[in-house]
């Protein structure tokens, strides 16, 4: 039996309880320890924890400051869901192991289920003996109903689930939808076909333990135990090689009803690496359920953890559509603007103080036909308002000219932006002059008094580099946050084609030191800019996620999640997971996908 004693601490809903009595603050220790703690009963237990309100203005989405000192008492969040998948011998089982380790889920395998069922000869196990030993999949009616009632059971609905084989067909995903029992998180392992063949073949299972070896791998410990294990009868080559074909038949029905938490992993790496990226997750879908359930749904807090990890995304809103419609609605705009601010208050919140902001929308693409400076204008009013509103003293900054004589000159992007910025409606509260500054950029802008820093699309030009300046600024400005918003600090040849002081190396690792809090941009078939195809879109601090973008037969259009990333990933990653490719597998030489700018 795997190890089932510890377990997360959550409890069924009852309606949170406002309070204004002096509470302990909530604090992100007390989020992990409730990890330690023995196995929850059915008693109700509630944390306390600090509510922060959140509320966007009409006009320029401000966030109201948070209420200092107020506390409410709230909820622990409902138990974790977790399904994991991937092909036989994709790694399941051994994650598994370690997630019931750390989480306390219980752990339903159908495979371990139905070999306990034929080893104790049921009549359940003798039906699904001829289909197992053939690599077959066992009808459904048989395992459905073993499944559900396994979930009904007391300890998985108090500490939470880890399906693990289940669903493995549409019909089967199917009959979980129509009873509403949806994971919070579908885990998929992605692995290469030939290391699965192998990884099968030298399989061995002790059937004292139940657990997992592998005879090059994982040998088992001593000698006693090698003595003991026993070979599957399902994990021959000839049966694995029908398992992975069933496997593969299925489950793109499959992901399709899980397309919005899914979230693909490498699984061919040590099984140490795997399961840390899995236990973050893990982590951040706790962490925000339990935001969620503190603040009530507020905006700001809602959000992040739906991005990726729920099924029940009623808030989240997805990537808006008609964006090759420029000029942008002003619901697109707004969306973004939202969506960034998002980003950055928690990348600030976290600490993180050198941060960059890449939204490549075709309205804010310098390389589109139709670029609008009051696009990245308002945004950067958003950002500065909202920081303002928390009583941060902020600096707007735009680079002014640069270089001399003849060659004395601005980026056309950011000719009049300063102007555009000071004539701007600030608000009815006075706050430019006050908590809102406007400067430009180096070491001589940066003011005792400044919290923080806003840089509108610092650039190089042909024949000069920002990266100077923008070096001194931020050396002046030590532990202060500074965020640009769509630098552009690749390198560009000066006029005498030699660039300035600095070396290339130096310039690119400073560009490089900043790190993304956000980033968009839409993804084209290469050469072209019409239809969109899809979008890549990173939300600090959560995974980059590709979206396809699909024509309904209704005529809308809409997108949905392909796969997400730990870093941006590449041209061949993006390729492949459009073709419905596992990751590691040879790469496609001709991609067919293009991007709006060539800075990837
Ligand atoms: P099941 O037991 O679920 O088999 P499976 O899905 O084919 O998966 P495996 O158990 O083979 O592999 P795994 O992904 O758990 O990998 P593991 O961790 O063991 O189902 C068996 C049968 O039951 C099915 O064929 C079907 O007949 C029936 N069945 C089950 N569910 C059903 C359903 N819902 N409907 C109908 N029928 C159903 O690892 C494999 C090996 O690799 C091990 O030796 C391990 O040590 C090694 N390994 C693991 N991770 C790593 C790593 N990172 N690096 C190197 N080696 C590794």
């Amino acid at each position: 039996m795997l190890p089932t004693t510890l377990s997360s601490p959550h409890s069924t809903n009852v309606t949170p309880t406002p309070s204004v009595s002096p509470l302990s603050p909530f604090s992100p220790s007390s989020s992990s320890s409730f990890l330690s703690l023995p196995p929850s009963s059915s008693t109700l237990r509630r944390r306390r924890c600090l509510n922060s309100l959140c509320v966007f203005g009409d006009t320029h989405l401000r966030i109201s400051p948070k209420p200092k000192g107020l506390k409410v008492e709230c909820l622990v969040s409902e138990p974790l869901k977790v399904m994991i998948s991937g092909a036989p011998a994709s790694g399941k089982g051994t994650q598994c192991e370690l997630i019931v380790q750390k989480f306390g889920l219980v752990h339903i395998s159908t495979g371990d289920l139905l070999r306990a069922e034929v080893s104790s000869g049921t009549e359940i196990g003798n039906k699904a003996k001829e289909f197992m030993n053939a690599g077959r999949l066992v009808p459904d009616e048989i395992v459905t109903a073993m499944v559900t009632a396994r979930l009904s059971r007391e300890d998985a609905v108090e500490r939470g689930w880890l399906l693990d084989g289940y669903p493995r067909s549409f019909a089967q995903a199917q009959s979980l939808e129509k009873l509403k029992i949806r994971p919070d998180i579908y885990i998929v392992l992605d692995v290469p076909d030939e290391i699965l063949i192998n990884r099968c073949i030298g399989r061995r299972l002790d059937p004292v333990t139940r657990k997992i070896y592998h005879i090059k791998n994982f040998p088992p410990e001593t000698e006693e135990i090698k003595a003991r294990l026993v070979i599957r009868p399902d994990d021959t080559e000839e049966k694995v090689k029908s398992r992975l074909e069933i496997y593969k038949q299925n489950s793109e029905a499959i992901s399709a009803t899980y397309l919005k938490i899914m979230t693909k992993i490498d699984g061919n790496r040590p099984k140490e690496e795997i399961f840390k990226e899995i236990e973050s997750f893990l982590l951040q879908v706790q962490k925000d359920t339990e935001k969620m359930e503190k603040s009530g749904n507020t905006l700001l807090e809602s959000k992040s953890h739906k991005i990726q990890a729920s099924a029940s995304e009623d808030n989240w809103r997805g990537i808006p559509t008609k964006l090759n419609n420029i000029p942008h609605s002003s619901e697109i705009r707004e969306y973004f603007y939202k969506d960034v601010l998002e980003a950055t208050q928690r990348a600030i919140n976290d600490g993180r103080t050198r941060l960059k902001v890449e939204n490549n929308i075709p309205e804010l693409n310098p390389e589109m036909d139709v670029y609008r400076i009051g696009t990245l204008m308002e945004l950067v009013r958003v950002l500065a308002l909202s920081f303002a509103d928390d009583g941060k003293q902020v600096k707007v900054c735009v680079q002014g000219s640069m270089g001399e004589g003849a060659l004395a000159g601005m980026p056309l992007q950011l000719a009049g932006t300063r102007k555009i910025l000071e004539y701007m409606d600030w608000g009815d509260y006075g706050a430019l002059g006050t908590f809102i500054k406007i400067g430009s950029v180096g070491a001589k802008e940066v003011d005792e008094q400044d919290d923080m820093f806003i840089i509108v699309a610092p650039q190089n030009a042909v024949g000069n580099c920002i990266i100077d300046d923008l070096k001194a600024m931020t050396d002046a400005a030590g532990d202060r946050p500074v965020i640009l918003i769509n630098p552009r600090l690749k390198d560009l040849p000066g006029s005498s084609g030699i660039m300035q002081t600095m070396g290339r190396d130096k310039r690119l690792e400073y560009a490089g030191s900043f790190q993304n809090c956000y980033f968009f941009r839409l993804l084209y078939y290469a050469g072209t800019q019409y239809p969109i195809m899809g979008a890549l879109r990173m939300s600090y601090p959560y995974r980059c996620e590709l979206y396809k973008r699909i024509d309904e037969p209704s005529g809308k259009e809409k997108y949905v999640i392909l796969s997400t990333f730990t870093e941006r990933p590449t041209i061949d990653e993006i390729n492949d997971a459009f073709q419905g490719k596992p990751r590691n597998e040879a790469k496609n030489t001709s991609g067919i996908w293009g991007f709006l700018s060539g800075i990837f």
